[in-house]
C-alpha cells in the first residue's frame, strides 16, 4: 500500500489530494477560481497562475492536516506536468518537486488526461482495462483505448474545437454566461432539443474524429436569425454535441473491439444527457457504463494522486529535472487529426 500526495494546478482549479493505492482518498482540497475569471468570460492564463501561487502552499498544509499525515509518511509526490496552460502547469510542478526535496521522497510527472483516463478506477473497483473512454473535457476531446497504466491508444480526437469549449463558446453566444457547460445545461431543461435545426458534423464519416466549429456557428446564425428563444437554441446544441459524441463512440466500439466497459470522463461529463445517452448506448452494446462521480469527473487532484499511485508502484517515477509541457500528447504514436486548431 503507497500513499501519494497529488496536486493538479492545469486551468483554473487549484487542488491538492492524498490518497491511497487501495483507494482509500484520505483528504481532497480545491480552490476554484471562477470569479477572478467571469469578469473575462473564460479563463486568464495568467491571472490562474498567479492564483496557483497564493492558493496552493495553503491547500497543500490544509490537505496534510485534513488526513492527519506528515510530508515524510507520503511515499510520492504526484504532480500534473501537462498538458495545460503554462503558467499554472508549472506553479504546481515546481511545488511537487519542493517537497520532494523536502521529503526525499520520488516525484511523480503525471499527464493530465493519465488522470482523467485512469479516475474511473477510483471510483469503480470492477473496472478492469481494457476499456473505451470518451473524455470531453474544456480542452479535449477524445477517444481512447485504456489498456494499462501508461498504455494508451487515441482513437479520435477533435480537429478544431473541444467538446467543453464548444458549451462554453455557446453560453457565451447565448449570453448564459460563465462557465458555459452547466449554464447551457439549465437554460436546455426548458428547451425543444428538435425546435433548431443544427448540424451533426463529422456524424456518419469515415474518419474517427470530431469537430465542434460548425456547429458553434450555426448557433450564431440561429441566434441571429430571430426566430428562435434562448431555451430551444440550448437544447438543440445539446442534442447536437449528444449525437455526435453517440455516433463517434460507437464508431470507436466498432474500430477497436474488445472493450470491457465504456466510460466517460472529463468536465463535460457532468452534463445529464450526455450520460444518459452514453449509458444507453453502452446497454444497447451490453456493456458496463462508467462514469465518476461529478467531482471526479471535472478537474480535481484525486485523480493525479491516483494516477501518481499507479505509476508509482509500477515504478514510473520522475526526475526533479521532469519539464512542464503545454501539449503532452497521451498517446504520442497517434496520428495528427487534420484541422485548423488540432489540440494535443
Ligand atoms: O475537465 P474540466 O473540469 O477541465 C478541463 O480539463 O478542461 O472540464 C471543464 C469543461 C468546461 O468547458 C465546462 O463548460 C464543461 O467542462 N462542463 C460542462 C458541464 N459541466 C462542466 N459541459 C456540459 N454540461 C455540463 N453540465
Ligand atoms: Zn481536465
Amino acid at each position: 500500500m503507497s500513499l501519494i500526495l497529488g496536486i493538479e494546478s492545469s486551468c483554473d482549479e487549484t487542488a491538492v489530494a492524498l490518497v491511497a493505492s487501495d483507494r482509500r482518498i484520505l483528504a481532497h482540497r480545491l480552490a476554484g477560481q471562477e470569479a477572478a475569471h467571469r469578469p473575462y468570460g473564460g479563463v486568464v492564463p495568467e491571472i490562474a497562475a498567479r492564483a496557483h501561487v497564493e492558493i496552493l502552499p495553503g491547500l497543500i498544509e490544509a490537505a496534510l492536516a485534513e488526513a492527519k499525515v506528515a510530508l515524510d509518511e507520503v511515499d510520492a509526490i504526484a504532480a500534473t506536468a501537462g498538458p495545460g496552460l503554462i503558467g499554472g502547469v508549472m506553479v504546481g510542478l515546481l511545488a511537487a518537486k519542493g517537497l520532494a526535496l523536502a521529503s526525499g521522497r520520488p516525484l511523480v510527472a503525471v499527464n493530465h488526461l493519465e488522470g482523467h483516463a485512469l479516475s474511473p478506477m477510483l471510483s469503480d473497483p470492477d473496472l478492469a482495462f481494457p476499456y473505451l473512454l470518451l473524455l470531453v473535457s474544456g480542452g479535449h476531446c477524445q477517444l481512447l483505448f485504456v489498456e494499462g497504466v501508461g498504455r494508451y491508444r487515441r482513437l479520435a480526437t477533435t480537429i478544431d474545437d473541444a467538446a467543453g469549449e464548444a458549451f462554453d463558446k455557446t453560453a457565451k453566444l447565448l449570453g448564459l454566461g460563465f462557465p458555459g457547460g452547466p449554464a447551457v445545461e439549465t437554460a436546455a431543461l426548458s428547451g425543444d432539443p428538435a425546435a433548431v435545426p443544427l448540424p451533426r458534423p463529422m456524424a456518419g464519416s469515415e474518419e474517427p474524429h470530431f469537430s465542434f466549429a460548425g456547429l458553434k456557428s450555426a448557433v450564431l446564425r440561429a441566434r441571429d436569425s430571430g426566430r428562435y428563444g434562448t431555451a430551444d437554441i440550448a437544447a438543440s446544441f445539446q442534442q447536437a454535441v449528444v449525437d455526435c459524441f453517440i455516433d463517434r463512440t460507437a464508431r470507436a466500439l466498432e474500430a477497436a473491439g474488445g472493450a470491457t466497459a465504456l466510460v466517460v470522463a472529463g468536465g463535460v461529463a457532468a452534463n445529464q444527457s450526455v450520460r444518459g445517452a452514453l449509458e444507453r448506448l453502452a446497454a444497447a452494446r451490453g456493456l458496463p457504463f462508467v462514469a465518476p462521480p461529478l467531482w471526479l469527473c471535472t478537474d480535481n487532484a484525486a485523480m493525479i494522486a491516483w494516477a501518481g499511485a499507479l505509476r508509482f508502484e509500477a515504478g514510473l517515477t520522475d526526475g526533479l529535472d521532469a519539464p512542464a509541457r503545454a501539449r503532452w500528447p497521451l498517446d504520442p504514436a497517434a496520428e495528427t487529426a487534420r484541422g485548423a486548431g488540432v489540440k494535443a
